[in-house]
């Protein structure tokens, strides 16, 4: 069942020097989620931050930390990212070879798992372990930098992963992370997202737009 609309800051947009005030901005601005991304310069051409930087922000919001790891191999570092505090932790179907097993993993350590779909990954990949996640990620643009254009091709996918998922009965949220503005927020959540991920269009104008910017993307689907 579609879920209402719920907004994800991703801090890759934020004013890195100043974290944590971010963090606290955005969480009183009416986000759902805060949207860590962790790449690590292999599995994706950039390199952002660890489970120091999710630890040292942890005390700045009581929102779920949705981390959003691009990170090949990603096993060795699950635990630790939930232990600085991740709630929910999103991997990627390229990122290993035993998939079940990670999303195993993620759950054993206490936090709620996701399942990222490149834009040239298809959902084939998610049917098999679709009763074990509680999260798949539409990824709308190719991953490793915010900024970038929308690529409209992927709503198709996200229609047919909600009715993938409808079809289980479960409360799985079905996010779309890239590129995410009000020009196309409607579509997304129309096709069936239900969490959309926003840097750019979080972040544009500084802290005293971001309540203005989240509601605005919120409205995009009243
Ligand atoms: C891209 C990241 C996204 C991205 C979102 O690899 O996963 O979360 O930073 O930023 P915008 O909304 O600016 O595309
Ligand atoms: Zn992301």
């Amino acid at each position: 069942m579609q879920q209402k609309t719920r907004i994800a800051p991703s801090i890759l947009s934020a004013d890195f020097a100043a974290l944590g005030d971010e963090v606290r901005a955005v969480s009183a601005a009416g986000a759902d989620y805060i949207h860590i991304d962790v790449m690590d310069g292999h599995f994706v051409p950039n390199l952002t931050i660890g489970p120091a930087v999710v630890a040292a922000l942890r005390p700045h919001s009581e929102l779920p930390f949705d981390v959003h790891l691009m990170i090949s191999p990603v096993d060795p570092y699950i635990p630790a990212f939930v232990s600085a505090g991740a709630n929910i932790i999103t991997v990627h179907a390229e990122a290993g070879a035993h998939l079940h097993r990670t999303i195993q993993l993620i759950k054993d350590q206490g936090a709620r798992a996701g399942l990222a779909l490149n834009p040239g990954t298809t959902i084939s990949v998610v049917e098999p372990l679709l009763e074990d996640l509680d999260l798949v990620l539409v990824m709308s643009v190719n991953p490793g930098f915010g900024g970038q254009s929308f690529i409209p091709g992927q709503l198709e996918k996200i229609r047919q992963l909600r009715g993938l998922i409808d079809a289980t009965g479960r409360l799985t949220d079905l996010q779309v992370d890239g590129g995410i503005n009000l020009a196309n927020a409607g579509a997304a959540v129309a096709a069936g997202a239900d969490v959309l991920v926003a840097g750019t269009a979080t972040f544009t104008g500084g802290v005293a737009h971001y309540a203005a910017n989240i509601e605005a993307l919120r409205a995009t689907s009243a």
